[in-house]
């Protein structure tokens, strides 16, 4: 959600800080605000973008070598000057940036409130700084010892950094359930959210672990310890990722960017899995799982959004060549429930942030029935990344565009690869359709780059629908996700409302919506249910709907009827997702241009959903 990033070192801070908190915008951007020790210390911050905290640095110029930024997703209190972080203690020694929640702030604030002290902002960030002052004070005890005590007395979620003007030379950063990195530079240390910002400068790593609190200091080495006080020894990581990665290179938005770099990212998530010619396939990180995969009564696919879309088509492809029942659930519905799991059941959770706190939820409800947890993330080292008991990345790369594109067609890569690979064990497909399924995998980057070809004549489409008020998505069977992934990224990124259903539904209930102001975007591609979808095509036209269809390449049948086709290649069945979901990508994106929208960072959204 938020995005928190630090400096100590010789540098002047604040634009170090200014350029990560761009970095970090995509995970939140209702207001920025930053902390430097320019003699004393100085906070400026502001609702709005970090383009508007920048303005105000312009005009002011901080100066000075350590400091904390902060890009914010609210949740307590509406996004404005006083709440946007970072926060003063009530003395204004201390300062502080915080991603996460604090479940029991409440109580925490009564009882300050009750010693007399008064708080500007509405957060739950503010209680935790007042508190921190407030041990230190009362306690009589060093910062450090103040933060342990303080955060031992906290219900929820956290990654924090504090500065102090008292310790010039010193950086305290804690966190819990929310991810913080530290980049170790040459005299030089960077805090962040994700590596993002610190890439640029260093590619040595330590991700801090759970419960961990680490004094920064400007010379010397990092001191790690537990909230037990116990000693820890940073494991330094060397990070993979490239600077390119991260920018735009040259498209005008990072989602154009990410849809276009899908032959790539998909052919990355196969690259070394998928042997097609001797039926191979490898998932180095479930080894040790697979045969409990293979052997389970039963899959149960727990995740969030997008994510679970592509889950759908998991469930699908696990039940057609693997012959194992799988339930899909939503993480933040599961975790409420009192699910019928034990140890016999594998849980698949999905998440391309590997931060989602439903998910993360899930996960630990479902070991503590017992059952085997098999992750599949894109964020390499994430928390759910290192829940879950194995598990396979997606290798898709960063993806900064707050609406998911590549993660999507990466999942679904990944879970073809499982369900063929439990299927080529158990032997519940016959051989000679094993191998086929391999080949057409191999073929699907090189689909899925002809795809791409759509593109102006779904800008053609765009500028037709542009102003439509709703559309209607309908598929079946594997379009059925698809169907409801391409209604979300039209609300997502156009806020246009979008519904998705299964074209058979249509006549329960949405038929009534129908008439010639409702675009209907139909995926209608041969095999599987095509006959079927033809006709829920001519029962919109009957009632004067507008079609927009996905077809396969030379269907002349849906063109006689509809009213706009987007030709897609030929491919299995089980793999049109990865082909479909691309056009309905595109469409979202051009609606959302045209419309004057803010594709890369929609309104309310973040992309990752640390909090419930
Ligand atoms: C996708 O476009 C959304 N921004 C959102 O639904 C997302 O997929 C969901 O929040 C889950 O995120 P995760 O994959 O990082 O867990």
């Amino acid at each position: 959600m938020c995005g928190i990033v630090g400096y100590i070192g010789p540098k002047e801070a604040c634009p170090i800080l200014l350029k990560g908190l761009y970095r970090l915008e995509y995970r939140g951007y209702d207001s920025a605000g930053m902390a430097v020790l320019d003699g004393d210390l100085k906070v400026f911050k502001t609702q709005g973008k970090v383009s508007d905290l920048e303005t105000i640095y312009r005009n002011d110029t901080y100066s000075g070598n350590i400091g904390i930024a902060h890009t914010r997703w609210a949740t307590h209190g509406e996004p404005n000057d006083v709440n946007a972080h970072p926060h003063f203690s009530p003395s204004r020694k201390l300062a502080i940036i915080h991603n996460g929640i604090i479940e029991n702030y409440s109580s925490l604030k009564a009882e300050l409130i009750n010693r007399g002290y008064v708080f500007e902002s509405e957060t739950d960030t503010e209680v935790l700084i007042h508190l921190i002052e407030d041990i230190q004070l009362n306690e009589n005890v060093d910062l450090e010892v103040a933060v342990r005590i303080a955060l031992s007395q906290v219900v929820g979620a956290y990654a924090i950094v504090i500065i102090s003007e008292d310790h010039p030379d010193q950086l305290i950063v804690a966190k819990k359930g929310s991810p913080l990195v530290i980049g170790i530079g040459k005299n030089e240390f960077f805090v962040a959210s994700d590596p993002s910002p610190i890439v640029e400068h260093t590619k040595e790593v330590v991700y801090l672990e759970d419960e961990e609190i680490a004094v920064i200091p400007r010379e010397g080495d990092l001191c790690v310890k537990n909230i037990k006080n116990q000693q820890k020894t940073p494991y330094v990581h060397h990070l993979e990722m490239q600077l390119s990665s991260i920018e735009k290179g040259g498209f005008p938005h990072f989602m154009l960017k990410e849809i276009y770099e899908q032959p790539r990212s998909i052919k990355d998530s196969m690259r070394g899995r998928l042997n097609a010619s001797k039926g191979i396939i490898s998932l180095g990180g479930i080894s040790d799982y697979h045969q409990k995969l293979t052997n389970c009564q039963r899959i149960i696919i727990v995740a969030c959004g997008t994510s679970w879309h592509a889950g759908l088509v998991g469930e699908y492809l696990f039940e057609d060549f693997a012959r194992i029942p799988v339930e899909v659930e939503y993480a933040s519905e599961f975790r409420y429930r009192n699910p019928v799991i034990d140890e016999d059941d594998v849980v698949i959770a999905i998440s391309q942030s590997g931060e989602t706190a439903d998910t993360l939820a899930a996960i630990e409800l479902a070991r503590s029935k017992g059952a085997t947890i098999i992750g599949i993330c894109n964020v390499v080292g994430s928390t759910i990344a290192r829940a879950t008991d194995a598990g396979s990345y997606t290798h898709a790369g960063p993806e900064i565009g707050v609406a998911s594109t590549k993660a999507f067609t990466a999942q679904v890569t990944i879970l073809s690869l499982m369900a063929l690979s439990v299927a080529g064990k158990k032997g519940s497909i016959p051989q000679s359709r094993f191998y086929e399924l391999l080949g057409e995998m191999e073929a699907i980057p090189a689909k899925v780059e002809k795809t791409l070809q759509v593109n102006d004549a779904i800008l053609a489409i765009s500028e037709i629908f542009q102003h439509a008020r709703n559309f209607l998505y309908l598929g079946r069977g594997y379009n059925f996700p698809v169907a409801l992934e391409g209604a979300l990224k039209l609300k997502e990124i156009s806020y246009i409302h979008a519904e998705g259903y299964p074209a058979a539904e249509m006549k329960h209930g949405p038929i009534a919506l129908i008439d010639e102001e409702m675009p209907v975007v139909v995926i209608a591609t041969k095999k599987g249910s095509y006959e079927k979808v033809l006709t829920n095509i001519q029962e919109v036209k009957a009632r004067k709907g507008v079609i927009i269809a996905i077809v396969t390449e030379g269907d002349e049948v849906v063109r006689e009827i509809a009213d706009h086709v987007i030709e897609i290649p030929e491919t299995d069945e089980a793999f049109v997702p990865l082909l479909a979901t691309i056009p309905l990508q595109l469409l979202s994106y051009h609606i959302a241009v045209l419309r004057g929208c803010n594709v890369d960072q929609p309104r309310n959204l973040a992309k990752s959903v640390t909090v419930e």
